[in-house]
Parts: structure tokens; C-alpha cells; sequence
């Protein structure tokens, strides 16, 4: 579970301990690691967390994460539910925009590094996070940021869209292996990344909506769990139900519209681009 130790992250967590699972969770801060591992442990009654610290904004980080988590052999769910939506624009450590740092590379990156291990637990599944913010996105991959100035729903749409059709991608390449692949929409959620959003996040156009959006954040964490536990636990959605979960934990195509052929294209060359970038 990447960033399991705060918001959606930290509730489904929680959920999948109570079920029996056991749980490593990766982020930054080692104090907020330590109080996640101890709730972990309390919800399963039994030691059943860990902690790894990592800054998954960081390709390179990201990707020696993967290389230790994956020699320790099998693994049965890789949740990436790192990301999220920033007011202020900001830079990784390798110098790429945050939205696309951490919300397509990290999970790409950490994932590619898995597959063995997630092939050799197979049946397994992959479960990416993604957000409604995808229909905002413009659709165009001809350099890290979109043109124009930086909004960061619009920004973090754009991610999680390239995200979402590197996930239909994936299930694809994946489908006879025994590795399901799934995305999940958690809906907007009162978490610590809502809580910095200011108006500053939407374009002009939008921000006569800015209190309605703001109201949506309240929504509780039990209820933002719903699809990415579906997603992670529940039945594999029939064939042709698409690999979607929405916010109310049943498969829903919505944010699927979006993902065209030209976009799954450019978002393999962009992302392929980006990474040379970054290092082996
Ligand atoms: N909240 C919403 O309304 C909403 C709506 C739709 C989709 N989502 C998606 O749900 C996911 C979780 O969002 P959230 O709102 O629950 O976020 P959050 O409350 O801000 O929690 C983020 C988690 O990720 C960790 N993290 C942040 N930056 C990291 C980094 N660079 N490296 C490693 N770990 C990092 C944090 O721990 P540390 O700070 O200790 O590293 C924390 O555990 C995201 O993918 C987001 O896009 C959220």
C-alpha cells in the first residue's frame, strides 16, 4: 500500500488488516509510520503491519523500493494509492511536476518492479487509485506540464487520465497471468491533501463551483474506501463490466470515455519519454 499511513491510504488499510491481510505500507514520515503500523496491528489483533520509508515522488526512490519489496518474493496486492492534488505547483526531486510525479511515475515505476513478485502470488491484483478529476484533464502529452497555466485539478486529471490508460493497458498485457488489474475511484474525501485544496485549484471557468467541490471533501473516509476495497477484495468484475470501480464499489465506465486510443498511444511515448529522464 503506497502512502498508507494517512486518509484513503490509512482507512482501506485498516479495512484489509481487519480482514486478514497483512500490510505493508509506504510513505515518508516514520512518526506517522509507526502510529499507522500500531492501528494496523490493533484492527488485526495480531502484528500484521509495517512500515517502509520511501519518497515515491522520487523515480529513482521509487524504483529501489520496488527492487527490495520484490526480492522478498510473492505478492498478492499492490495498492497504489499514492497522489493526489496540489495548490501549488511543485517539483519532484528529479525536477518533474508533482501531479505527474506522483500520481503516473511512481505508480508505473513501482509497479513494473512488482510484476514478478505479483505474477509469482498470482491470484493477484493490482489496484491503482484514480480520481473523477480525470474528466477534467486536457488530453495532450507533448511535454511534462499541459499548456498554459497550472490549475491543479486540471494538472492531476491529466495525471490520473495518463494513469488510467497505462491501467487499461496493463490489464491487458496481464490477462492471462493470473494478475487482475483494476482501477478504483474513491470519490473526493475529507483527507489532509483536500484539506490544502484552495479555489486556486480550478480554472477561472469553475470557480463559481469552488464551494460546491469544497462541501464534497466532507464526505467521510468509510464511505471513500467503498471502491478501492471493492477493488482490492471483492468479486473481479464480469467481462466487459470494465476494469473501473467507482466510488460506490460497483464497476463504473465513466471515467473510461477518456481514455482513447490516441491517448493510450501518447501516454506510452510521453511516459516512456519522461522516464529516460530519470535514470536505469
Ligand atoms: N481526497 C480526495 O478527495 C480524493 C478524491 C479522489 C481521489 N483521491 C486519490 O486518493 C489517493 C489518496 O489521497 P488522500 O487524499 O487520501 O491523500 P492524503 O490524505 O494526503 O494521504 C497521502 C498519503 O500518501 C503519503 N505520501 C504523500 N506523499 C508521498 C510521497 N512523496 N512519498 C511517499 N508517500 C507519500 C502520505 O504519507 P507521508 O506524508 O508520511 O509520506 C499519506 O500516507 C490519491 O491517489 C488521490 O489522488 C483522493
Amino acid at each position: 500500500m503506497t502512502g498508507g499511513t494517512a486518509g484513503i491510504g490509512l482507512q482501506l488499510t485498516l479495512e484489509l488488516a481487519a480482514q486478514g491481510w497483512d500490510v505493508t505500507v509506504v510513505a515518508r514520515d516514520e512518526a506517522r509510520g509507526a502510529a499507522a503500523v500500531a492501528r494496523i496491528d490493533e484492527a488485526a489483533g495480531r502484528a500484521a503491519g509495517r512500515f517502509v520509508r520511501a519518497d515515491l515522488s522520487s523515480v529513482a526512490e521509487t524504483r529501489a523500493t520496488g527492487r527490495r519489496l520484490a526480492a522478498e518474493g510473492p505478492l498478492h496486492l499492490l495498492v497504489n494509492n499514492v497522489g493526489g492534488m496540489w495548490t501549488e505547483r511543485w517539483l519532484s526531486p528529479e525536477g518533474i511536476e508533482a501531479s505527474v510525479a506522483l500520481n503516473h511515475l511512481s505508480p508505473y515505476v513501482l509497479t513494473e518492479t512488482l510484476l514478478e513478485s505479483l505474477t509469482a502470488a498470482a491470484p493477484s491484483r493490482i489496484v491503482n487509485i484514480t480520481s473523477g478529476a480525470v474528466a477534467a484533464a486536457l488530453p495532450v502529452f507533448d511535454d511534462v506540464e499541459p499548456p498554459g497555466p497550472h490549475y491543479g485539478l486540471a494538472a492531476t486529471g491529466r495525471a490520473k487520465l495518463a494513469h488510467l490508460a497505462h491501467t487499461v493497458e496493463l490489464a491487458g498485457r496481464l490477462a492471462d497471468t493470473g494478475v487482475t488489474v483494476l482501477a478504483a475511484d474513491p470519490g473526493p474525501a475529507a483527507t489532509d491533501n483536500a484539506a490544502q485544496m484552495t479555489v486556486d485549484i480550478l480554472p477561472p471557468e469553475l470557480r463559481p463551483h469552488w464551494e460546491q467541490i469544497r462541501e464534497g471533501v466532507t464526505r467521510p473516509l468509510h464511505l471513500a474506501v467503498r471502491g478501492p476495497l471493492a477493488a482490492a477484495t471483492g468479486a473481479v468484475p464480469a467481462a466487459g463490466a470494465g476494469l473501473v470501480i467507482g466510488p460506490a464499489g460497483e464497476p463504473d465506465s465513466t471515467l473510461l470515455g477518456s481514455v482513447t486510443p490516441e491517448v493510450t498511444r501518447a501516454v506510452r511515448t510521453w511516459t516512456e519519454k519522461l522516464l529516460a529522464t530519470t535514470g536505469p
